[in-house]
């Protein structure tokens, strides 16, 4: 496939990337999965998509109402390298619920202040209240993966923080909140695929970022990052999802079913709701 343009991730493309992740994109064809270890070789087709997102639709609305009625507070963190899904994904979870009650969060860099803050500070106002579920663009694993990478804070920070993280959160689900922690894993091609069209398209351009350009050079640090924060935050009362995410339509599906199964609503109709594709969606063995 031609392409055109001279940003500096088509340079990147052209000249920096492993060729076999260049080739693996040019040889592509039209709704190939970009990953030759994903179970499945071809994208989920929309109109199978559209049936079971609709079903699942009207259990998210179900549940949602269940949270105002009964007082329940839920925090949904999404994570996982640039261009993930994380944004797609937390849009389809919202897509048909009210936005009174349904907040995103999507903290900016810290500033000076927060800076010198405990690091966790600027987080907590964001935890939900009765009746809310907040979804976390992002949130303090930050600090185990791409703080790391680029050295925005130093080996004790970070050694602090792994001793904070699992109690916080775990005081968090004592205390009744419904965590959930979802890891996106995206493949390197797909990752590179991706960046490749948010150059391409004006509408995407803000996704793109001086960080992702720069994050194209440390595919193994954060590798090893990943890898390292998954191991040392999970537990069982506060474990790790991993959704491989090469196929953005299963992997919405399947961090929705995900959030529903886990969740006593009223109402709850498991049929609907449907079967978690394990063979994508599972603890942080599955990450890779
Ligand atoms: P996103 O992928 O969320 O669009 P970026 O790729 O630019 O944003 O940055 C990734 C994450 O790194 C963001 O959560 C951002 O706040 C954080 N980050 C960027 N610069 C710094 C910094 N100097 N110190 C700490 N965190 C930073
Ligand atoms: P540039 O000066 O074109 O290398 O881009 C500066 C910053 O803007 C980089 O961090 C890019 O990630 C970002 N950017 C946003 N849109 C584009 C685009 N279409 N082409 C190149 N860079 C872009
Ligand atoms: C990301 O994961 O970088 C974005 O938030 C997800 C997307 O909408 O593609």
């Amino acid at each position: 496939m031609a392409r055109s343009g001279k940003g500096s991730i088509e340079k990147y493309f052209q000249k920096d990337a492993p060729k076999s992740v260049r080739e693996e994109i040019q040889n592509a064809k039209k709704g190939e999965i970009l990953n030759p270890t994903y179970p499945y070789s071809e994208k989920m087709k929309t109109k199978d998509y559209d049936e079971q997102m609709d079903l699942l639709q009207i259990e998210l609305v179900k549940m949602q109402s269940w949270v105002k009625e009964t007082d329940q507070r839920v925090a949904i963190i999404f994570e996982g390298r640039d261009a993930a899904g994380k944004g797609g994904t937390i849009k389809r979870f919202r897509e048909n619920l009210n936005p009174r009650g349904a907040r995103n969060v999507a903290l900016a860099k810290p500033s000076d202040a927060e800076r010198s803050q405990w690091y966790f500070q600027r987080y907590i106002p964001h935890l939900p209240a009765a009746g809310e579920i907040v979804f976390f663009d992002r949130s303090w694993y930050n600090r185990g993966v791409v703080e790391n990478v680029f050295g925005f804070c130093t080996q004790e920070q970070r050694e602090r923080f792994f001793r904070q993280v699992l109690p916080l959160e775990t005081g968090l689900v004592n205390d009744g909140i419904h965590l959930f922690k979802f890891w996106l894993n995206v493949g390197r091609a797909e990752q590179l695929n991706r960046f490749l069209a948010r150059e391409n398209d004006p509408l995407k351009h803000w996704k793109l970022s001086a960080i992702d350009v720069a994050g194209l050079n440390k595919w193994d640090e954060y590798t090893q990052s990943i890898s390292e924060t998954l191991t040392r935050s999970h537990s069982d009362a506060c474990p790790w999802t991993i959704v491989r995410s090469d196929d953005k339509k299963r992997a919405r599906l399947a961090a929705i079913r995900t959030v529903l199964h886990a969740l006593d609503y009223d109402e709850k109709d498991k049929n609907s709701i449907g079967e978690i594709d394990t063979r994508i969606c599972g603890g942080p063995d599955m990450w890779e």
